[in-house]
């Protein structure tokens, strides 16, 4: 009884110039495997449930590539939006047309633009919380953190379900969205804490309640949207509706006030997992972890380098030549060339969102 949504929204600005507003970085291919990180995600998901049974969520203006890059998708099963409102919006809508066409339906969110290693071990996870997500828990998915990074939701884990799953299964005590990084170190130092992986499994209905709970106009207007949906006034109920939703990531809405509310448990992973934020970890994702080694991402691209280490990503035919550089950034493209260091990778957000506000 299984869905599973693919929420396709966000630039990944700190992957700028390579991530652009029509290039965002789900259809991206960080990999160098040939296929976009939603491609991807479609593949890895595809052997758990059929296409009638995959959802994406993405911008109009994505529409077009997202059909591209996934030709098995159903067209009822493609759902755009007029305007980005975060994945509460983005989940939600989803939650609402599935919940319509089996009210007992089970929900499983995954984000687009992860890169993950180990499928069977990932399905596993997923079987696990599937398990849960029947007895009416939000599930989510848990990572071993490495570091103390403010950029993902922190899971506390309490007592084993072992009534609900032989292994890998947990209550969830608090999950707290982005801390700062005096916090995200305080819960390194104290352990017992996961990253939260993006991912959440539960049943459609369960989690519009949840939702409803912090955000009651806001659920009210996806079901609204959902009981139009496929209809001939439904273009005009979104077109009235969505403006008016609130911008805010479902980590907010549902994993903080399920998780106090004793209503998340969470299935601790044993595949390897990246968020691929930013240059940096597709430097290591593409050296498999070796720091020394230079990384090259670009079908045509052509480096001349002596030792030196870091990433080059090439979209121009021009030589990039690199001589004793470490662990330096250089992204070529046709009309930016962005030169940074590994160290500083993520500040190139700041600079992203610098010259949105200087236009
Ligand atoms: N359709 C649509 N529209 N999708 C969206 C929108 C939107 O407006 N905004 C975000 N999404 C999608 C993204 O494409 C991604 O698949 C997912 O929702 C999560 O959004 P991100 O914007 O990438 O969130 P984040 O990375 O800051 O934080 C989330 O992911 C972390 C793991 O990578 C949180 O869930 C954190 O708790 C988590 O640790
Ligand atoms: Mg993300």
């Amino acid at each position: 009884r299984l869905t599973c949504v693919i929420p396709a929204g966000g630039v990944g600005s700190r992957l700028w110039p390579l991530s652009r507003a029509n290039a965002p970085k789900f259809l991206l291919d960080l990999t160098g495997a040939g296929d976009s990180l939603l491609s991807a995600t479609w593949s890895r998901l595809s052997p758990i449930v059929p296409a009638e049974r995959i959802m994406v969520v993405t911008g109009n203006a994505h529409r077009e590539s997202v059909l591209e890059q996934l030709p098995e998708i159903l067209p009822e099963n493609l759902v755009t939006e007029s305007e980005p409102k975060d994945s509460s919006a983005a989940i939600g809508l989803a939650a609402a047309i599935l919940e319509l066409r089996d009210p007992d339906a089970i929900l499983g969110s995954f984000a687009a633009d992860h890169v993950i290693r180990g499928d069977v071990l990932f399905r596993r996870a997923v079987a696990t919380a599937v398990r849960a997500a029947d007895q009416g828990y939000i599930a989510t998915i848990g990572i071993h953190p490495s570091q103390p990074s403010t950029g993902f939701g922190y899971i506390s884990c309490g007592e084993a379900r072992t009534d609900l799953a032989p292994f890998d299964l947990y209550d969830v005590t608090e999950f707290v969205e982005k801390p700062d990084a005096e916090t995200a170190e305080a819960y390194l130092k104290a352990g017992g804490y996961l990253w939260n992986a993006g991912m959440f499994i539960a049943k459609a209905s369960v989690l519009l309640d949840q939702m409803a709970l912090a955000e009651p106009e806001m659920v009210d207007a996806l079901r609204e949207m959902a009981a139009s949906w496929g209809k001939k006034r439904g273009a005009e109920v979104r077109e009235r509706l969505w403006p008016t939703l609130p911008k805010i990531a479902i980590d907010y809405t549902v994993a903080e006030p399920a998780a106090a509310a004793g209503k998340m448990v969470c299935v601790a992973a044993h595949f390897e997992w990246d968020d691929v934020g930013d240059f940096a970890s597709v430097a290591n994702l593409l050296t498999r972890g070796r720091p020394s080694d230079l990384a090259v991402l670009g079908d045509g691209a052509q480096v001349l380098s002596d030792a030196s280490s870091g990433i080059v990503v090439s979209e121009s035919d021009r030589l990039v030549a690199l001589v004793g550089m470490e662990d330096v950034v250089v992204v070529d493209t046709a009309d930016v060339l962005l030169v940074t260091t590994k160290e500083r990778a993520q500040d190139v957000k700041r600079l992203v969102e610098r010259m949105k506000v200087s236009g």
